[in-house]
């Protein structure tokens, strides 16, 4: 099996997992993060070079305050129970998106988890919490921009390459899969920039049920694509 540098994930379905179980959605994002220790496992061992995750997107906060509270309560406790493990298996935590509206805790515990693993090289783990591709991909324009009004940069050497360094996911691959549990035929505005050329993967099996087992499923579809990035089959 020709294993992908680069996956990303959209964990959906919590939600109605919870609700098809008669509790309430916390339980089910509950559920997610197990799953997800798992999939962490699971790529690590695969010789997954890097796994991008969409935990928490710019839209969430609409969401009852509760839940939003919840979900980074689950953060704080995913940090505590499973850094040990991250280091054990030399996987790198990275974050994307901007955690400075996040509840102290939260932010602290995943700025605590970023730099303990700072120095791990095995896989690179993305976080991406209060994350937007739109929100990202202005980002790098105003740091452009900046750089441009202060003599740094010519507008005229502004590349591809060039914009992509400005991006959270600096100096890492594009995913070349992204997968989209819970079954909805949507990016909601994940990884806009970096996505351009990735194989999309959509199941219905919630977040929750997802497994290594689905994961190597994932895996084998991507592996009977004919990837031609916009050229003809050689
Ligand atoms: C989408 O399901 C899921 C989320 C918005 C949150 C994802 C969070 C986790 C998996 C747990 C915590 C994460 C970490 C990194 C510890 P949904 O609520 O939209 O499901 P629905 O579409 O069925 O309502």
């Amino acid at each position: 099996m020709n294993v992908p540098a680069h996956i990303a994930i959209i964990m959906d379905g919590n939600g109605r997992w919870a609700k098809e179980r008669g509790q309430i959605r916390l339980k089910g994002h509950q559920a997610g993060m197990e799953a997800l220790h798992d999939i962490v496992k699971a790529c690590s061992d695969m010789g997954v070079q890097v796994l991008t995750v969409y935990a928490f997107s710019t839209e969430n906060w609409k969401r009852p305050a509760e839940e939003v509270s919840g979900i980074f309560s689950l953060l704080v406790r995913y940090v505590a129970k499973e850094l040990k493990e991250l280091n054990e298996n030399n996987v790198r935590i990275r974050l994307l998106g901007d955690i400075r509206p996040l509840p102290d805790a939260a932010r602290k515990a995943v700025l605590e988890a970023v730099d303990d693993t700072a120095d791990n090289t095995g896989l690179v783990f993305n976080i991406a919490i209060n994350y937007g591709g739109r929100a990202e991909i202005v980002r790098a324009a105003k740091q452009l921009a900046q750089q441009a009004a202060e003599g740094q940069l010519d507008p005229e050497n502004i590349t591809e390459d060039l914009f992509a360094e400005q991006l959270y996911t600096a100096d890492l691959p594009d995913p070349d899969l992204i997968i989209r549990t819970g079954g909805e035929l949507r990016l909601s505005n994940f990884l806009t920039w970096q996505s351009a050329y990735s194989e999309i993967y959509v199941t219905d099996t919630y977040w929750p049920d997802f497994t290594p087992e689905k994961l190597t499923e994932a895996i084998e579809s991507f592996n009977s694509r004919d990837r031609r990035f916009g050229g003809i089959k050689a």
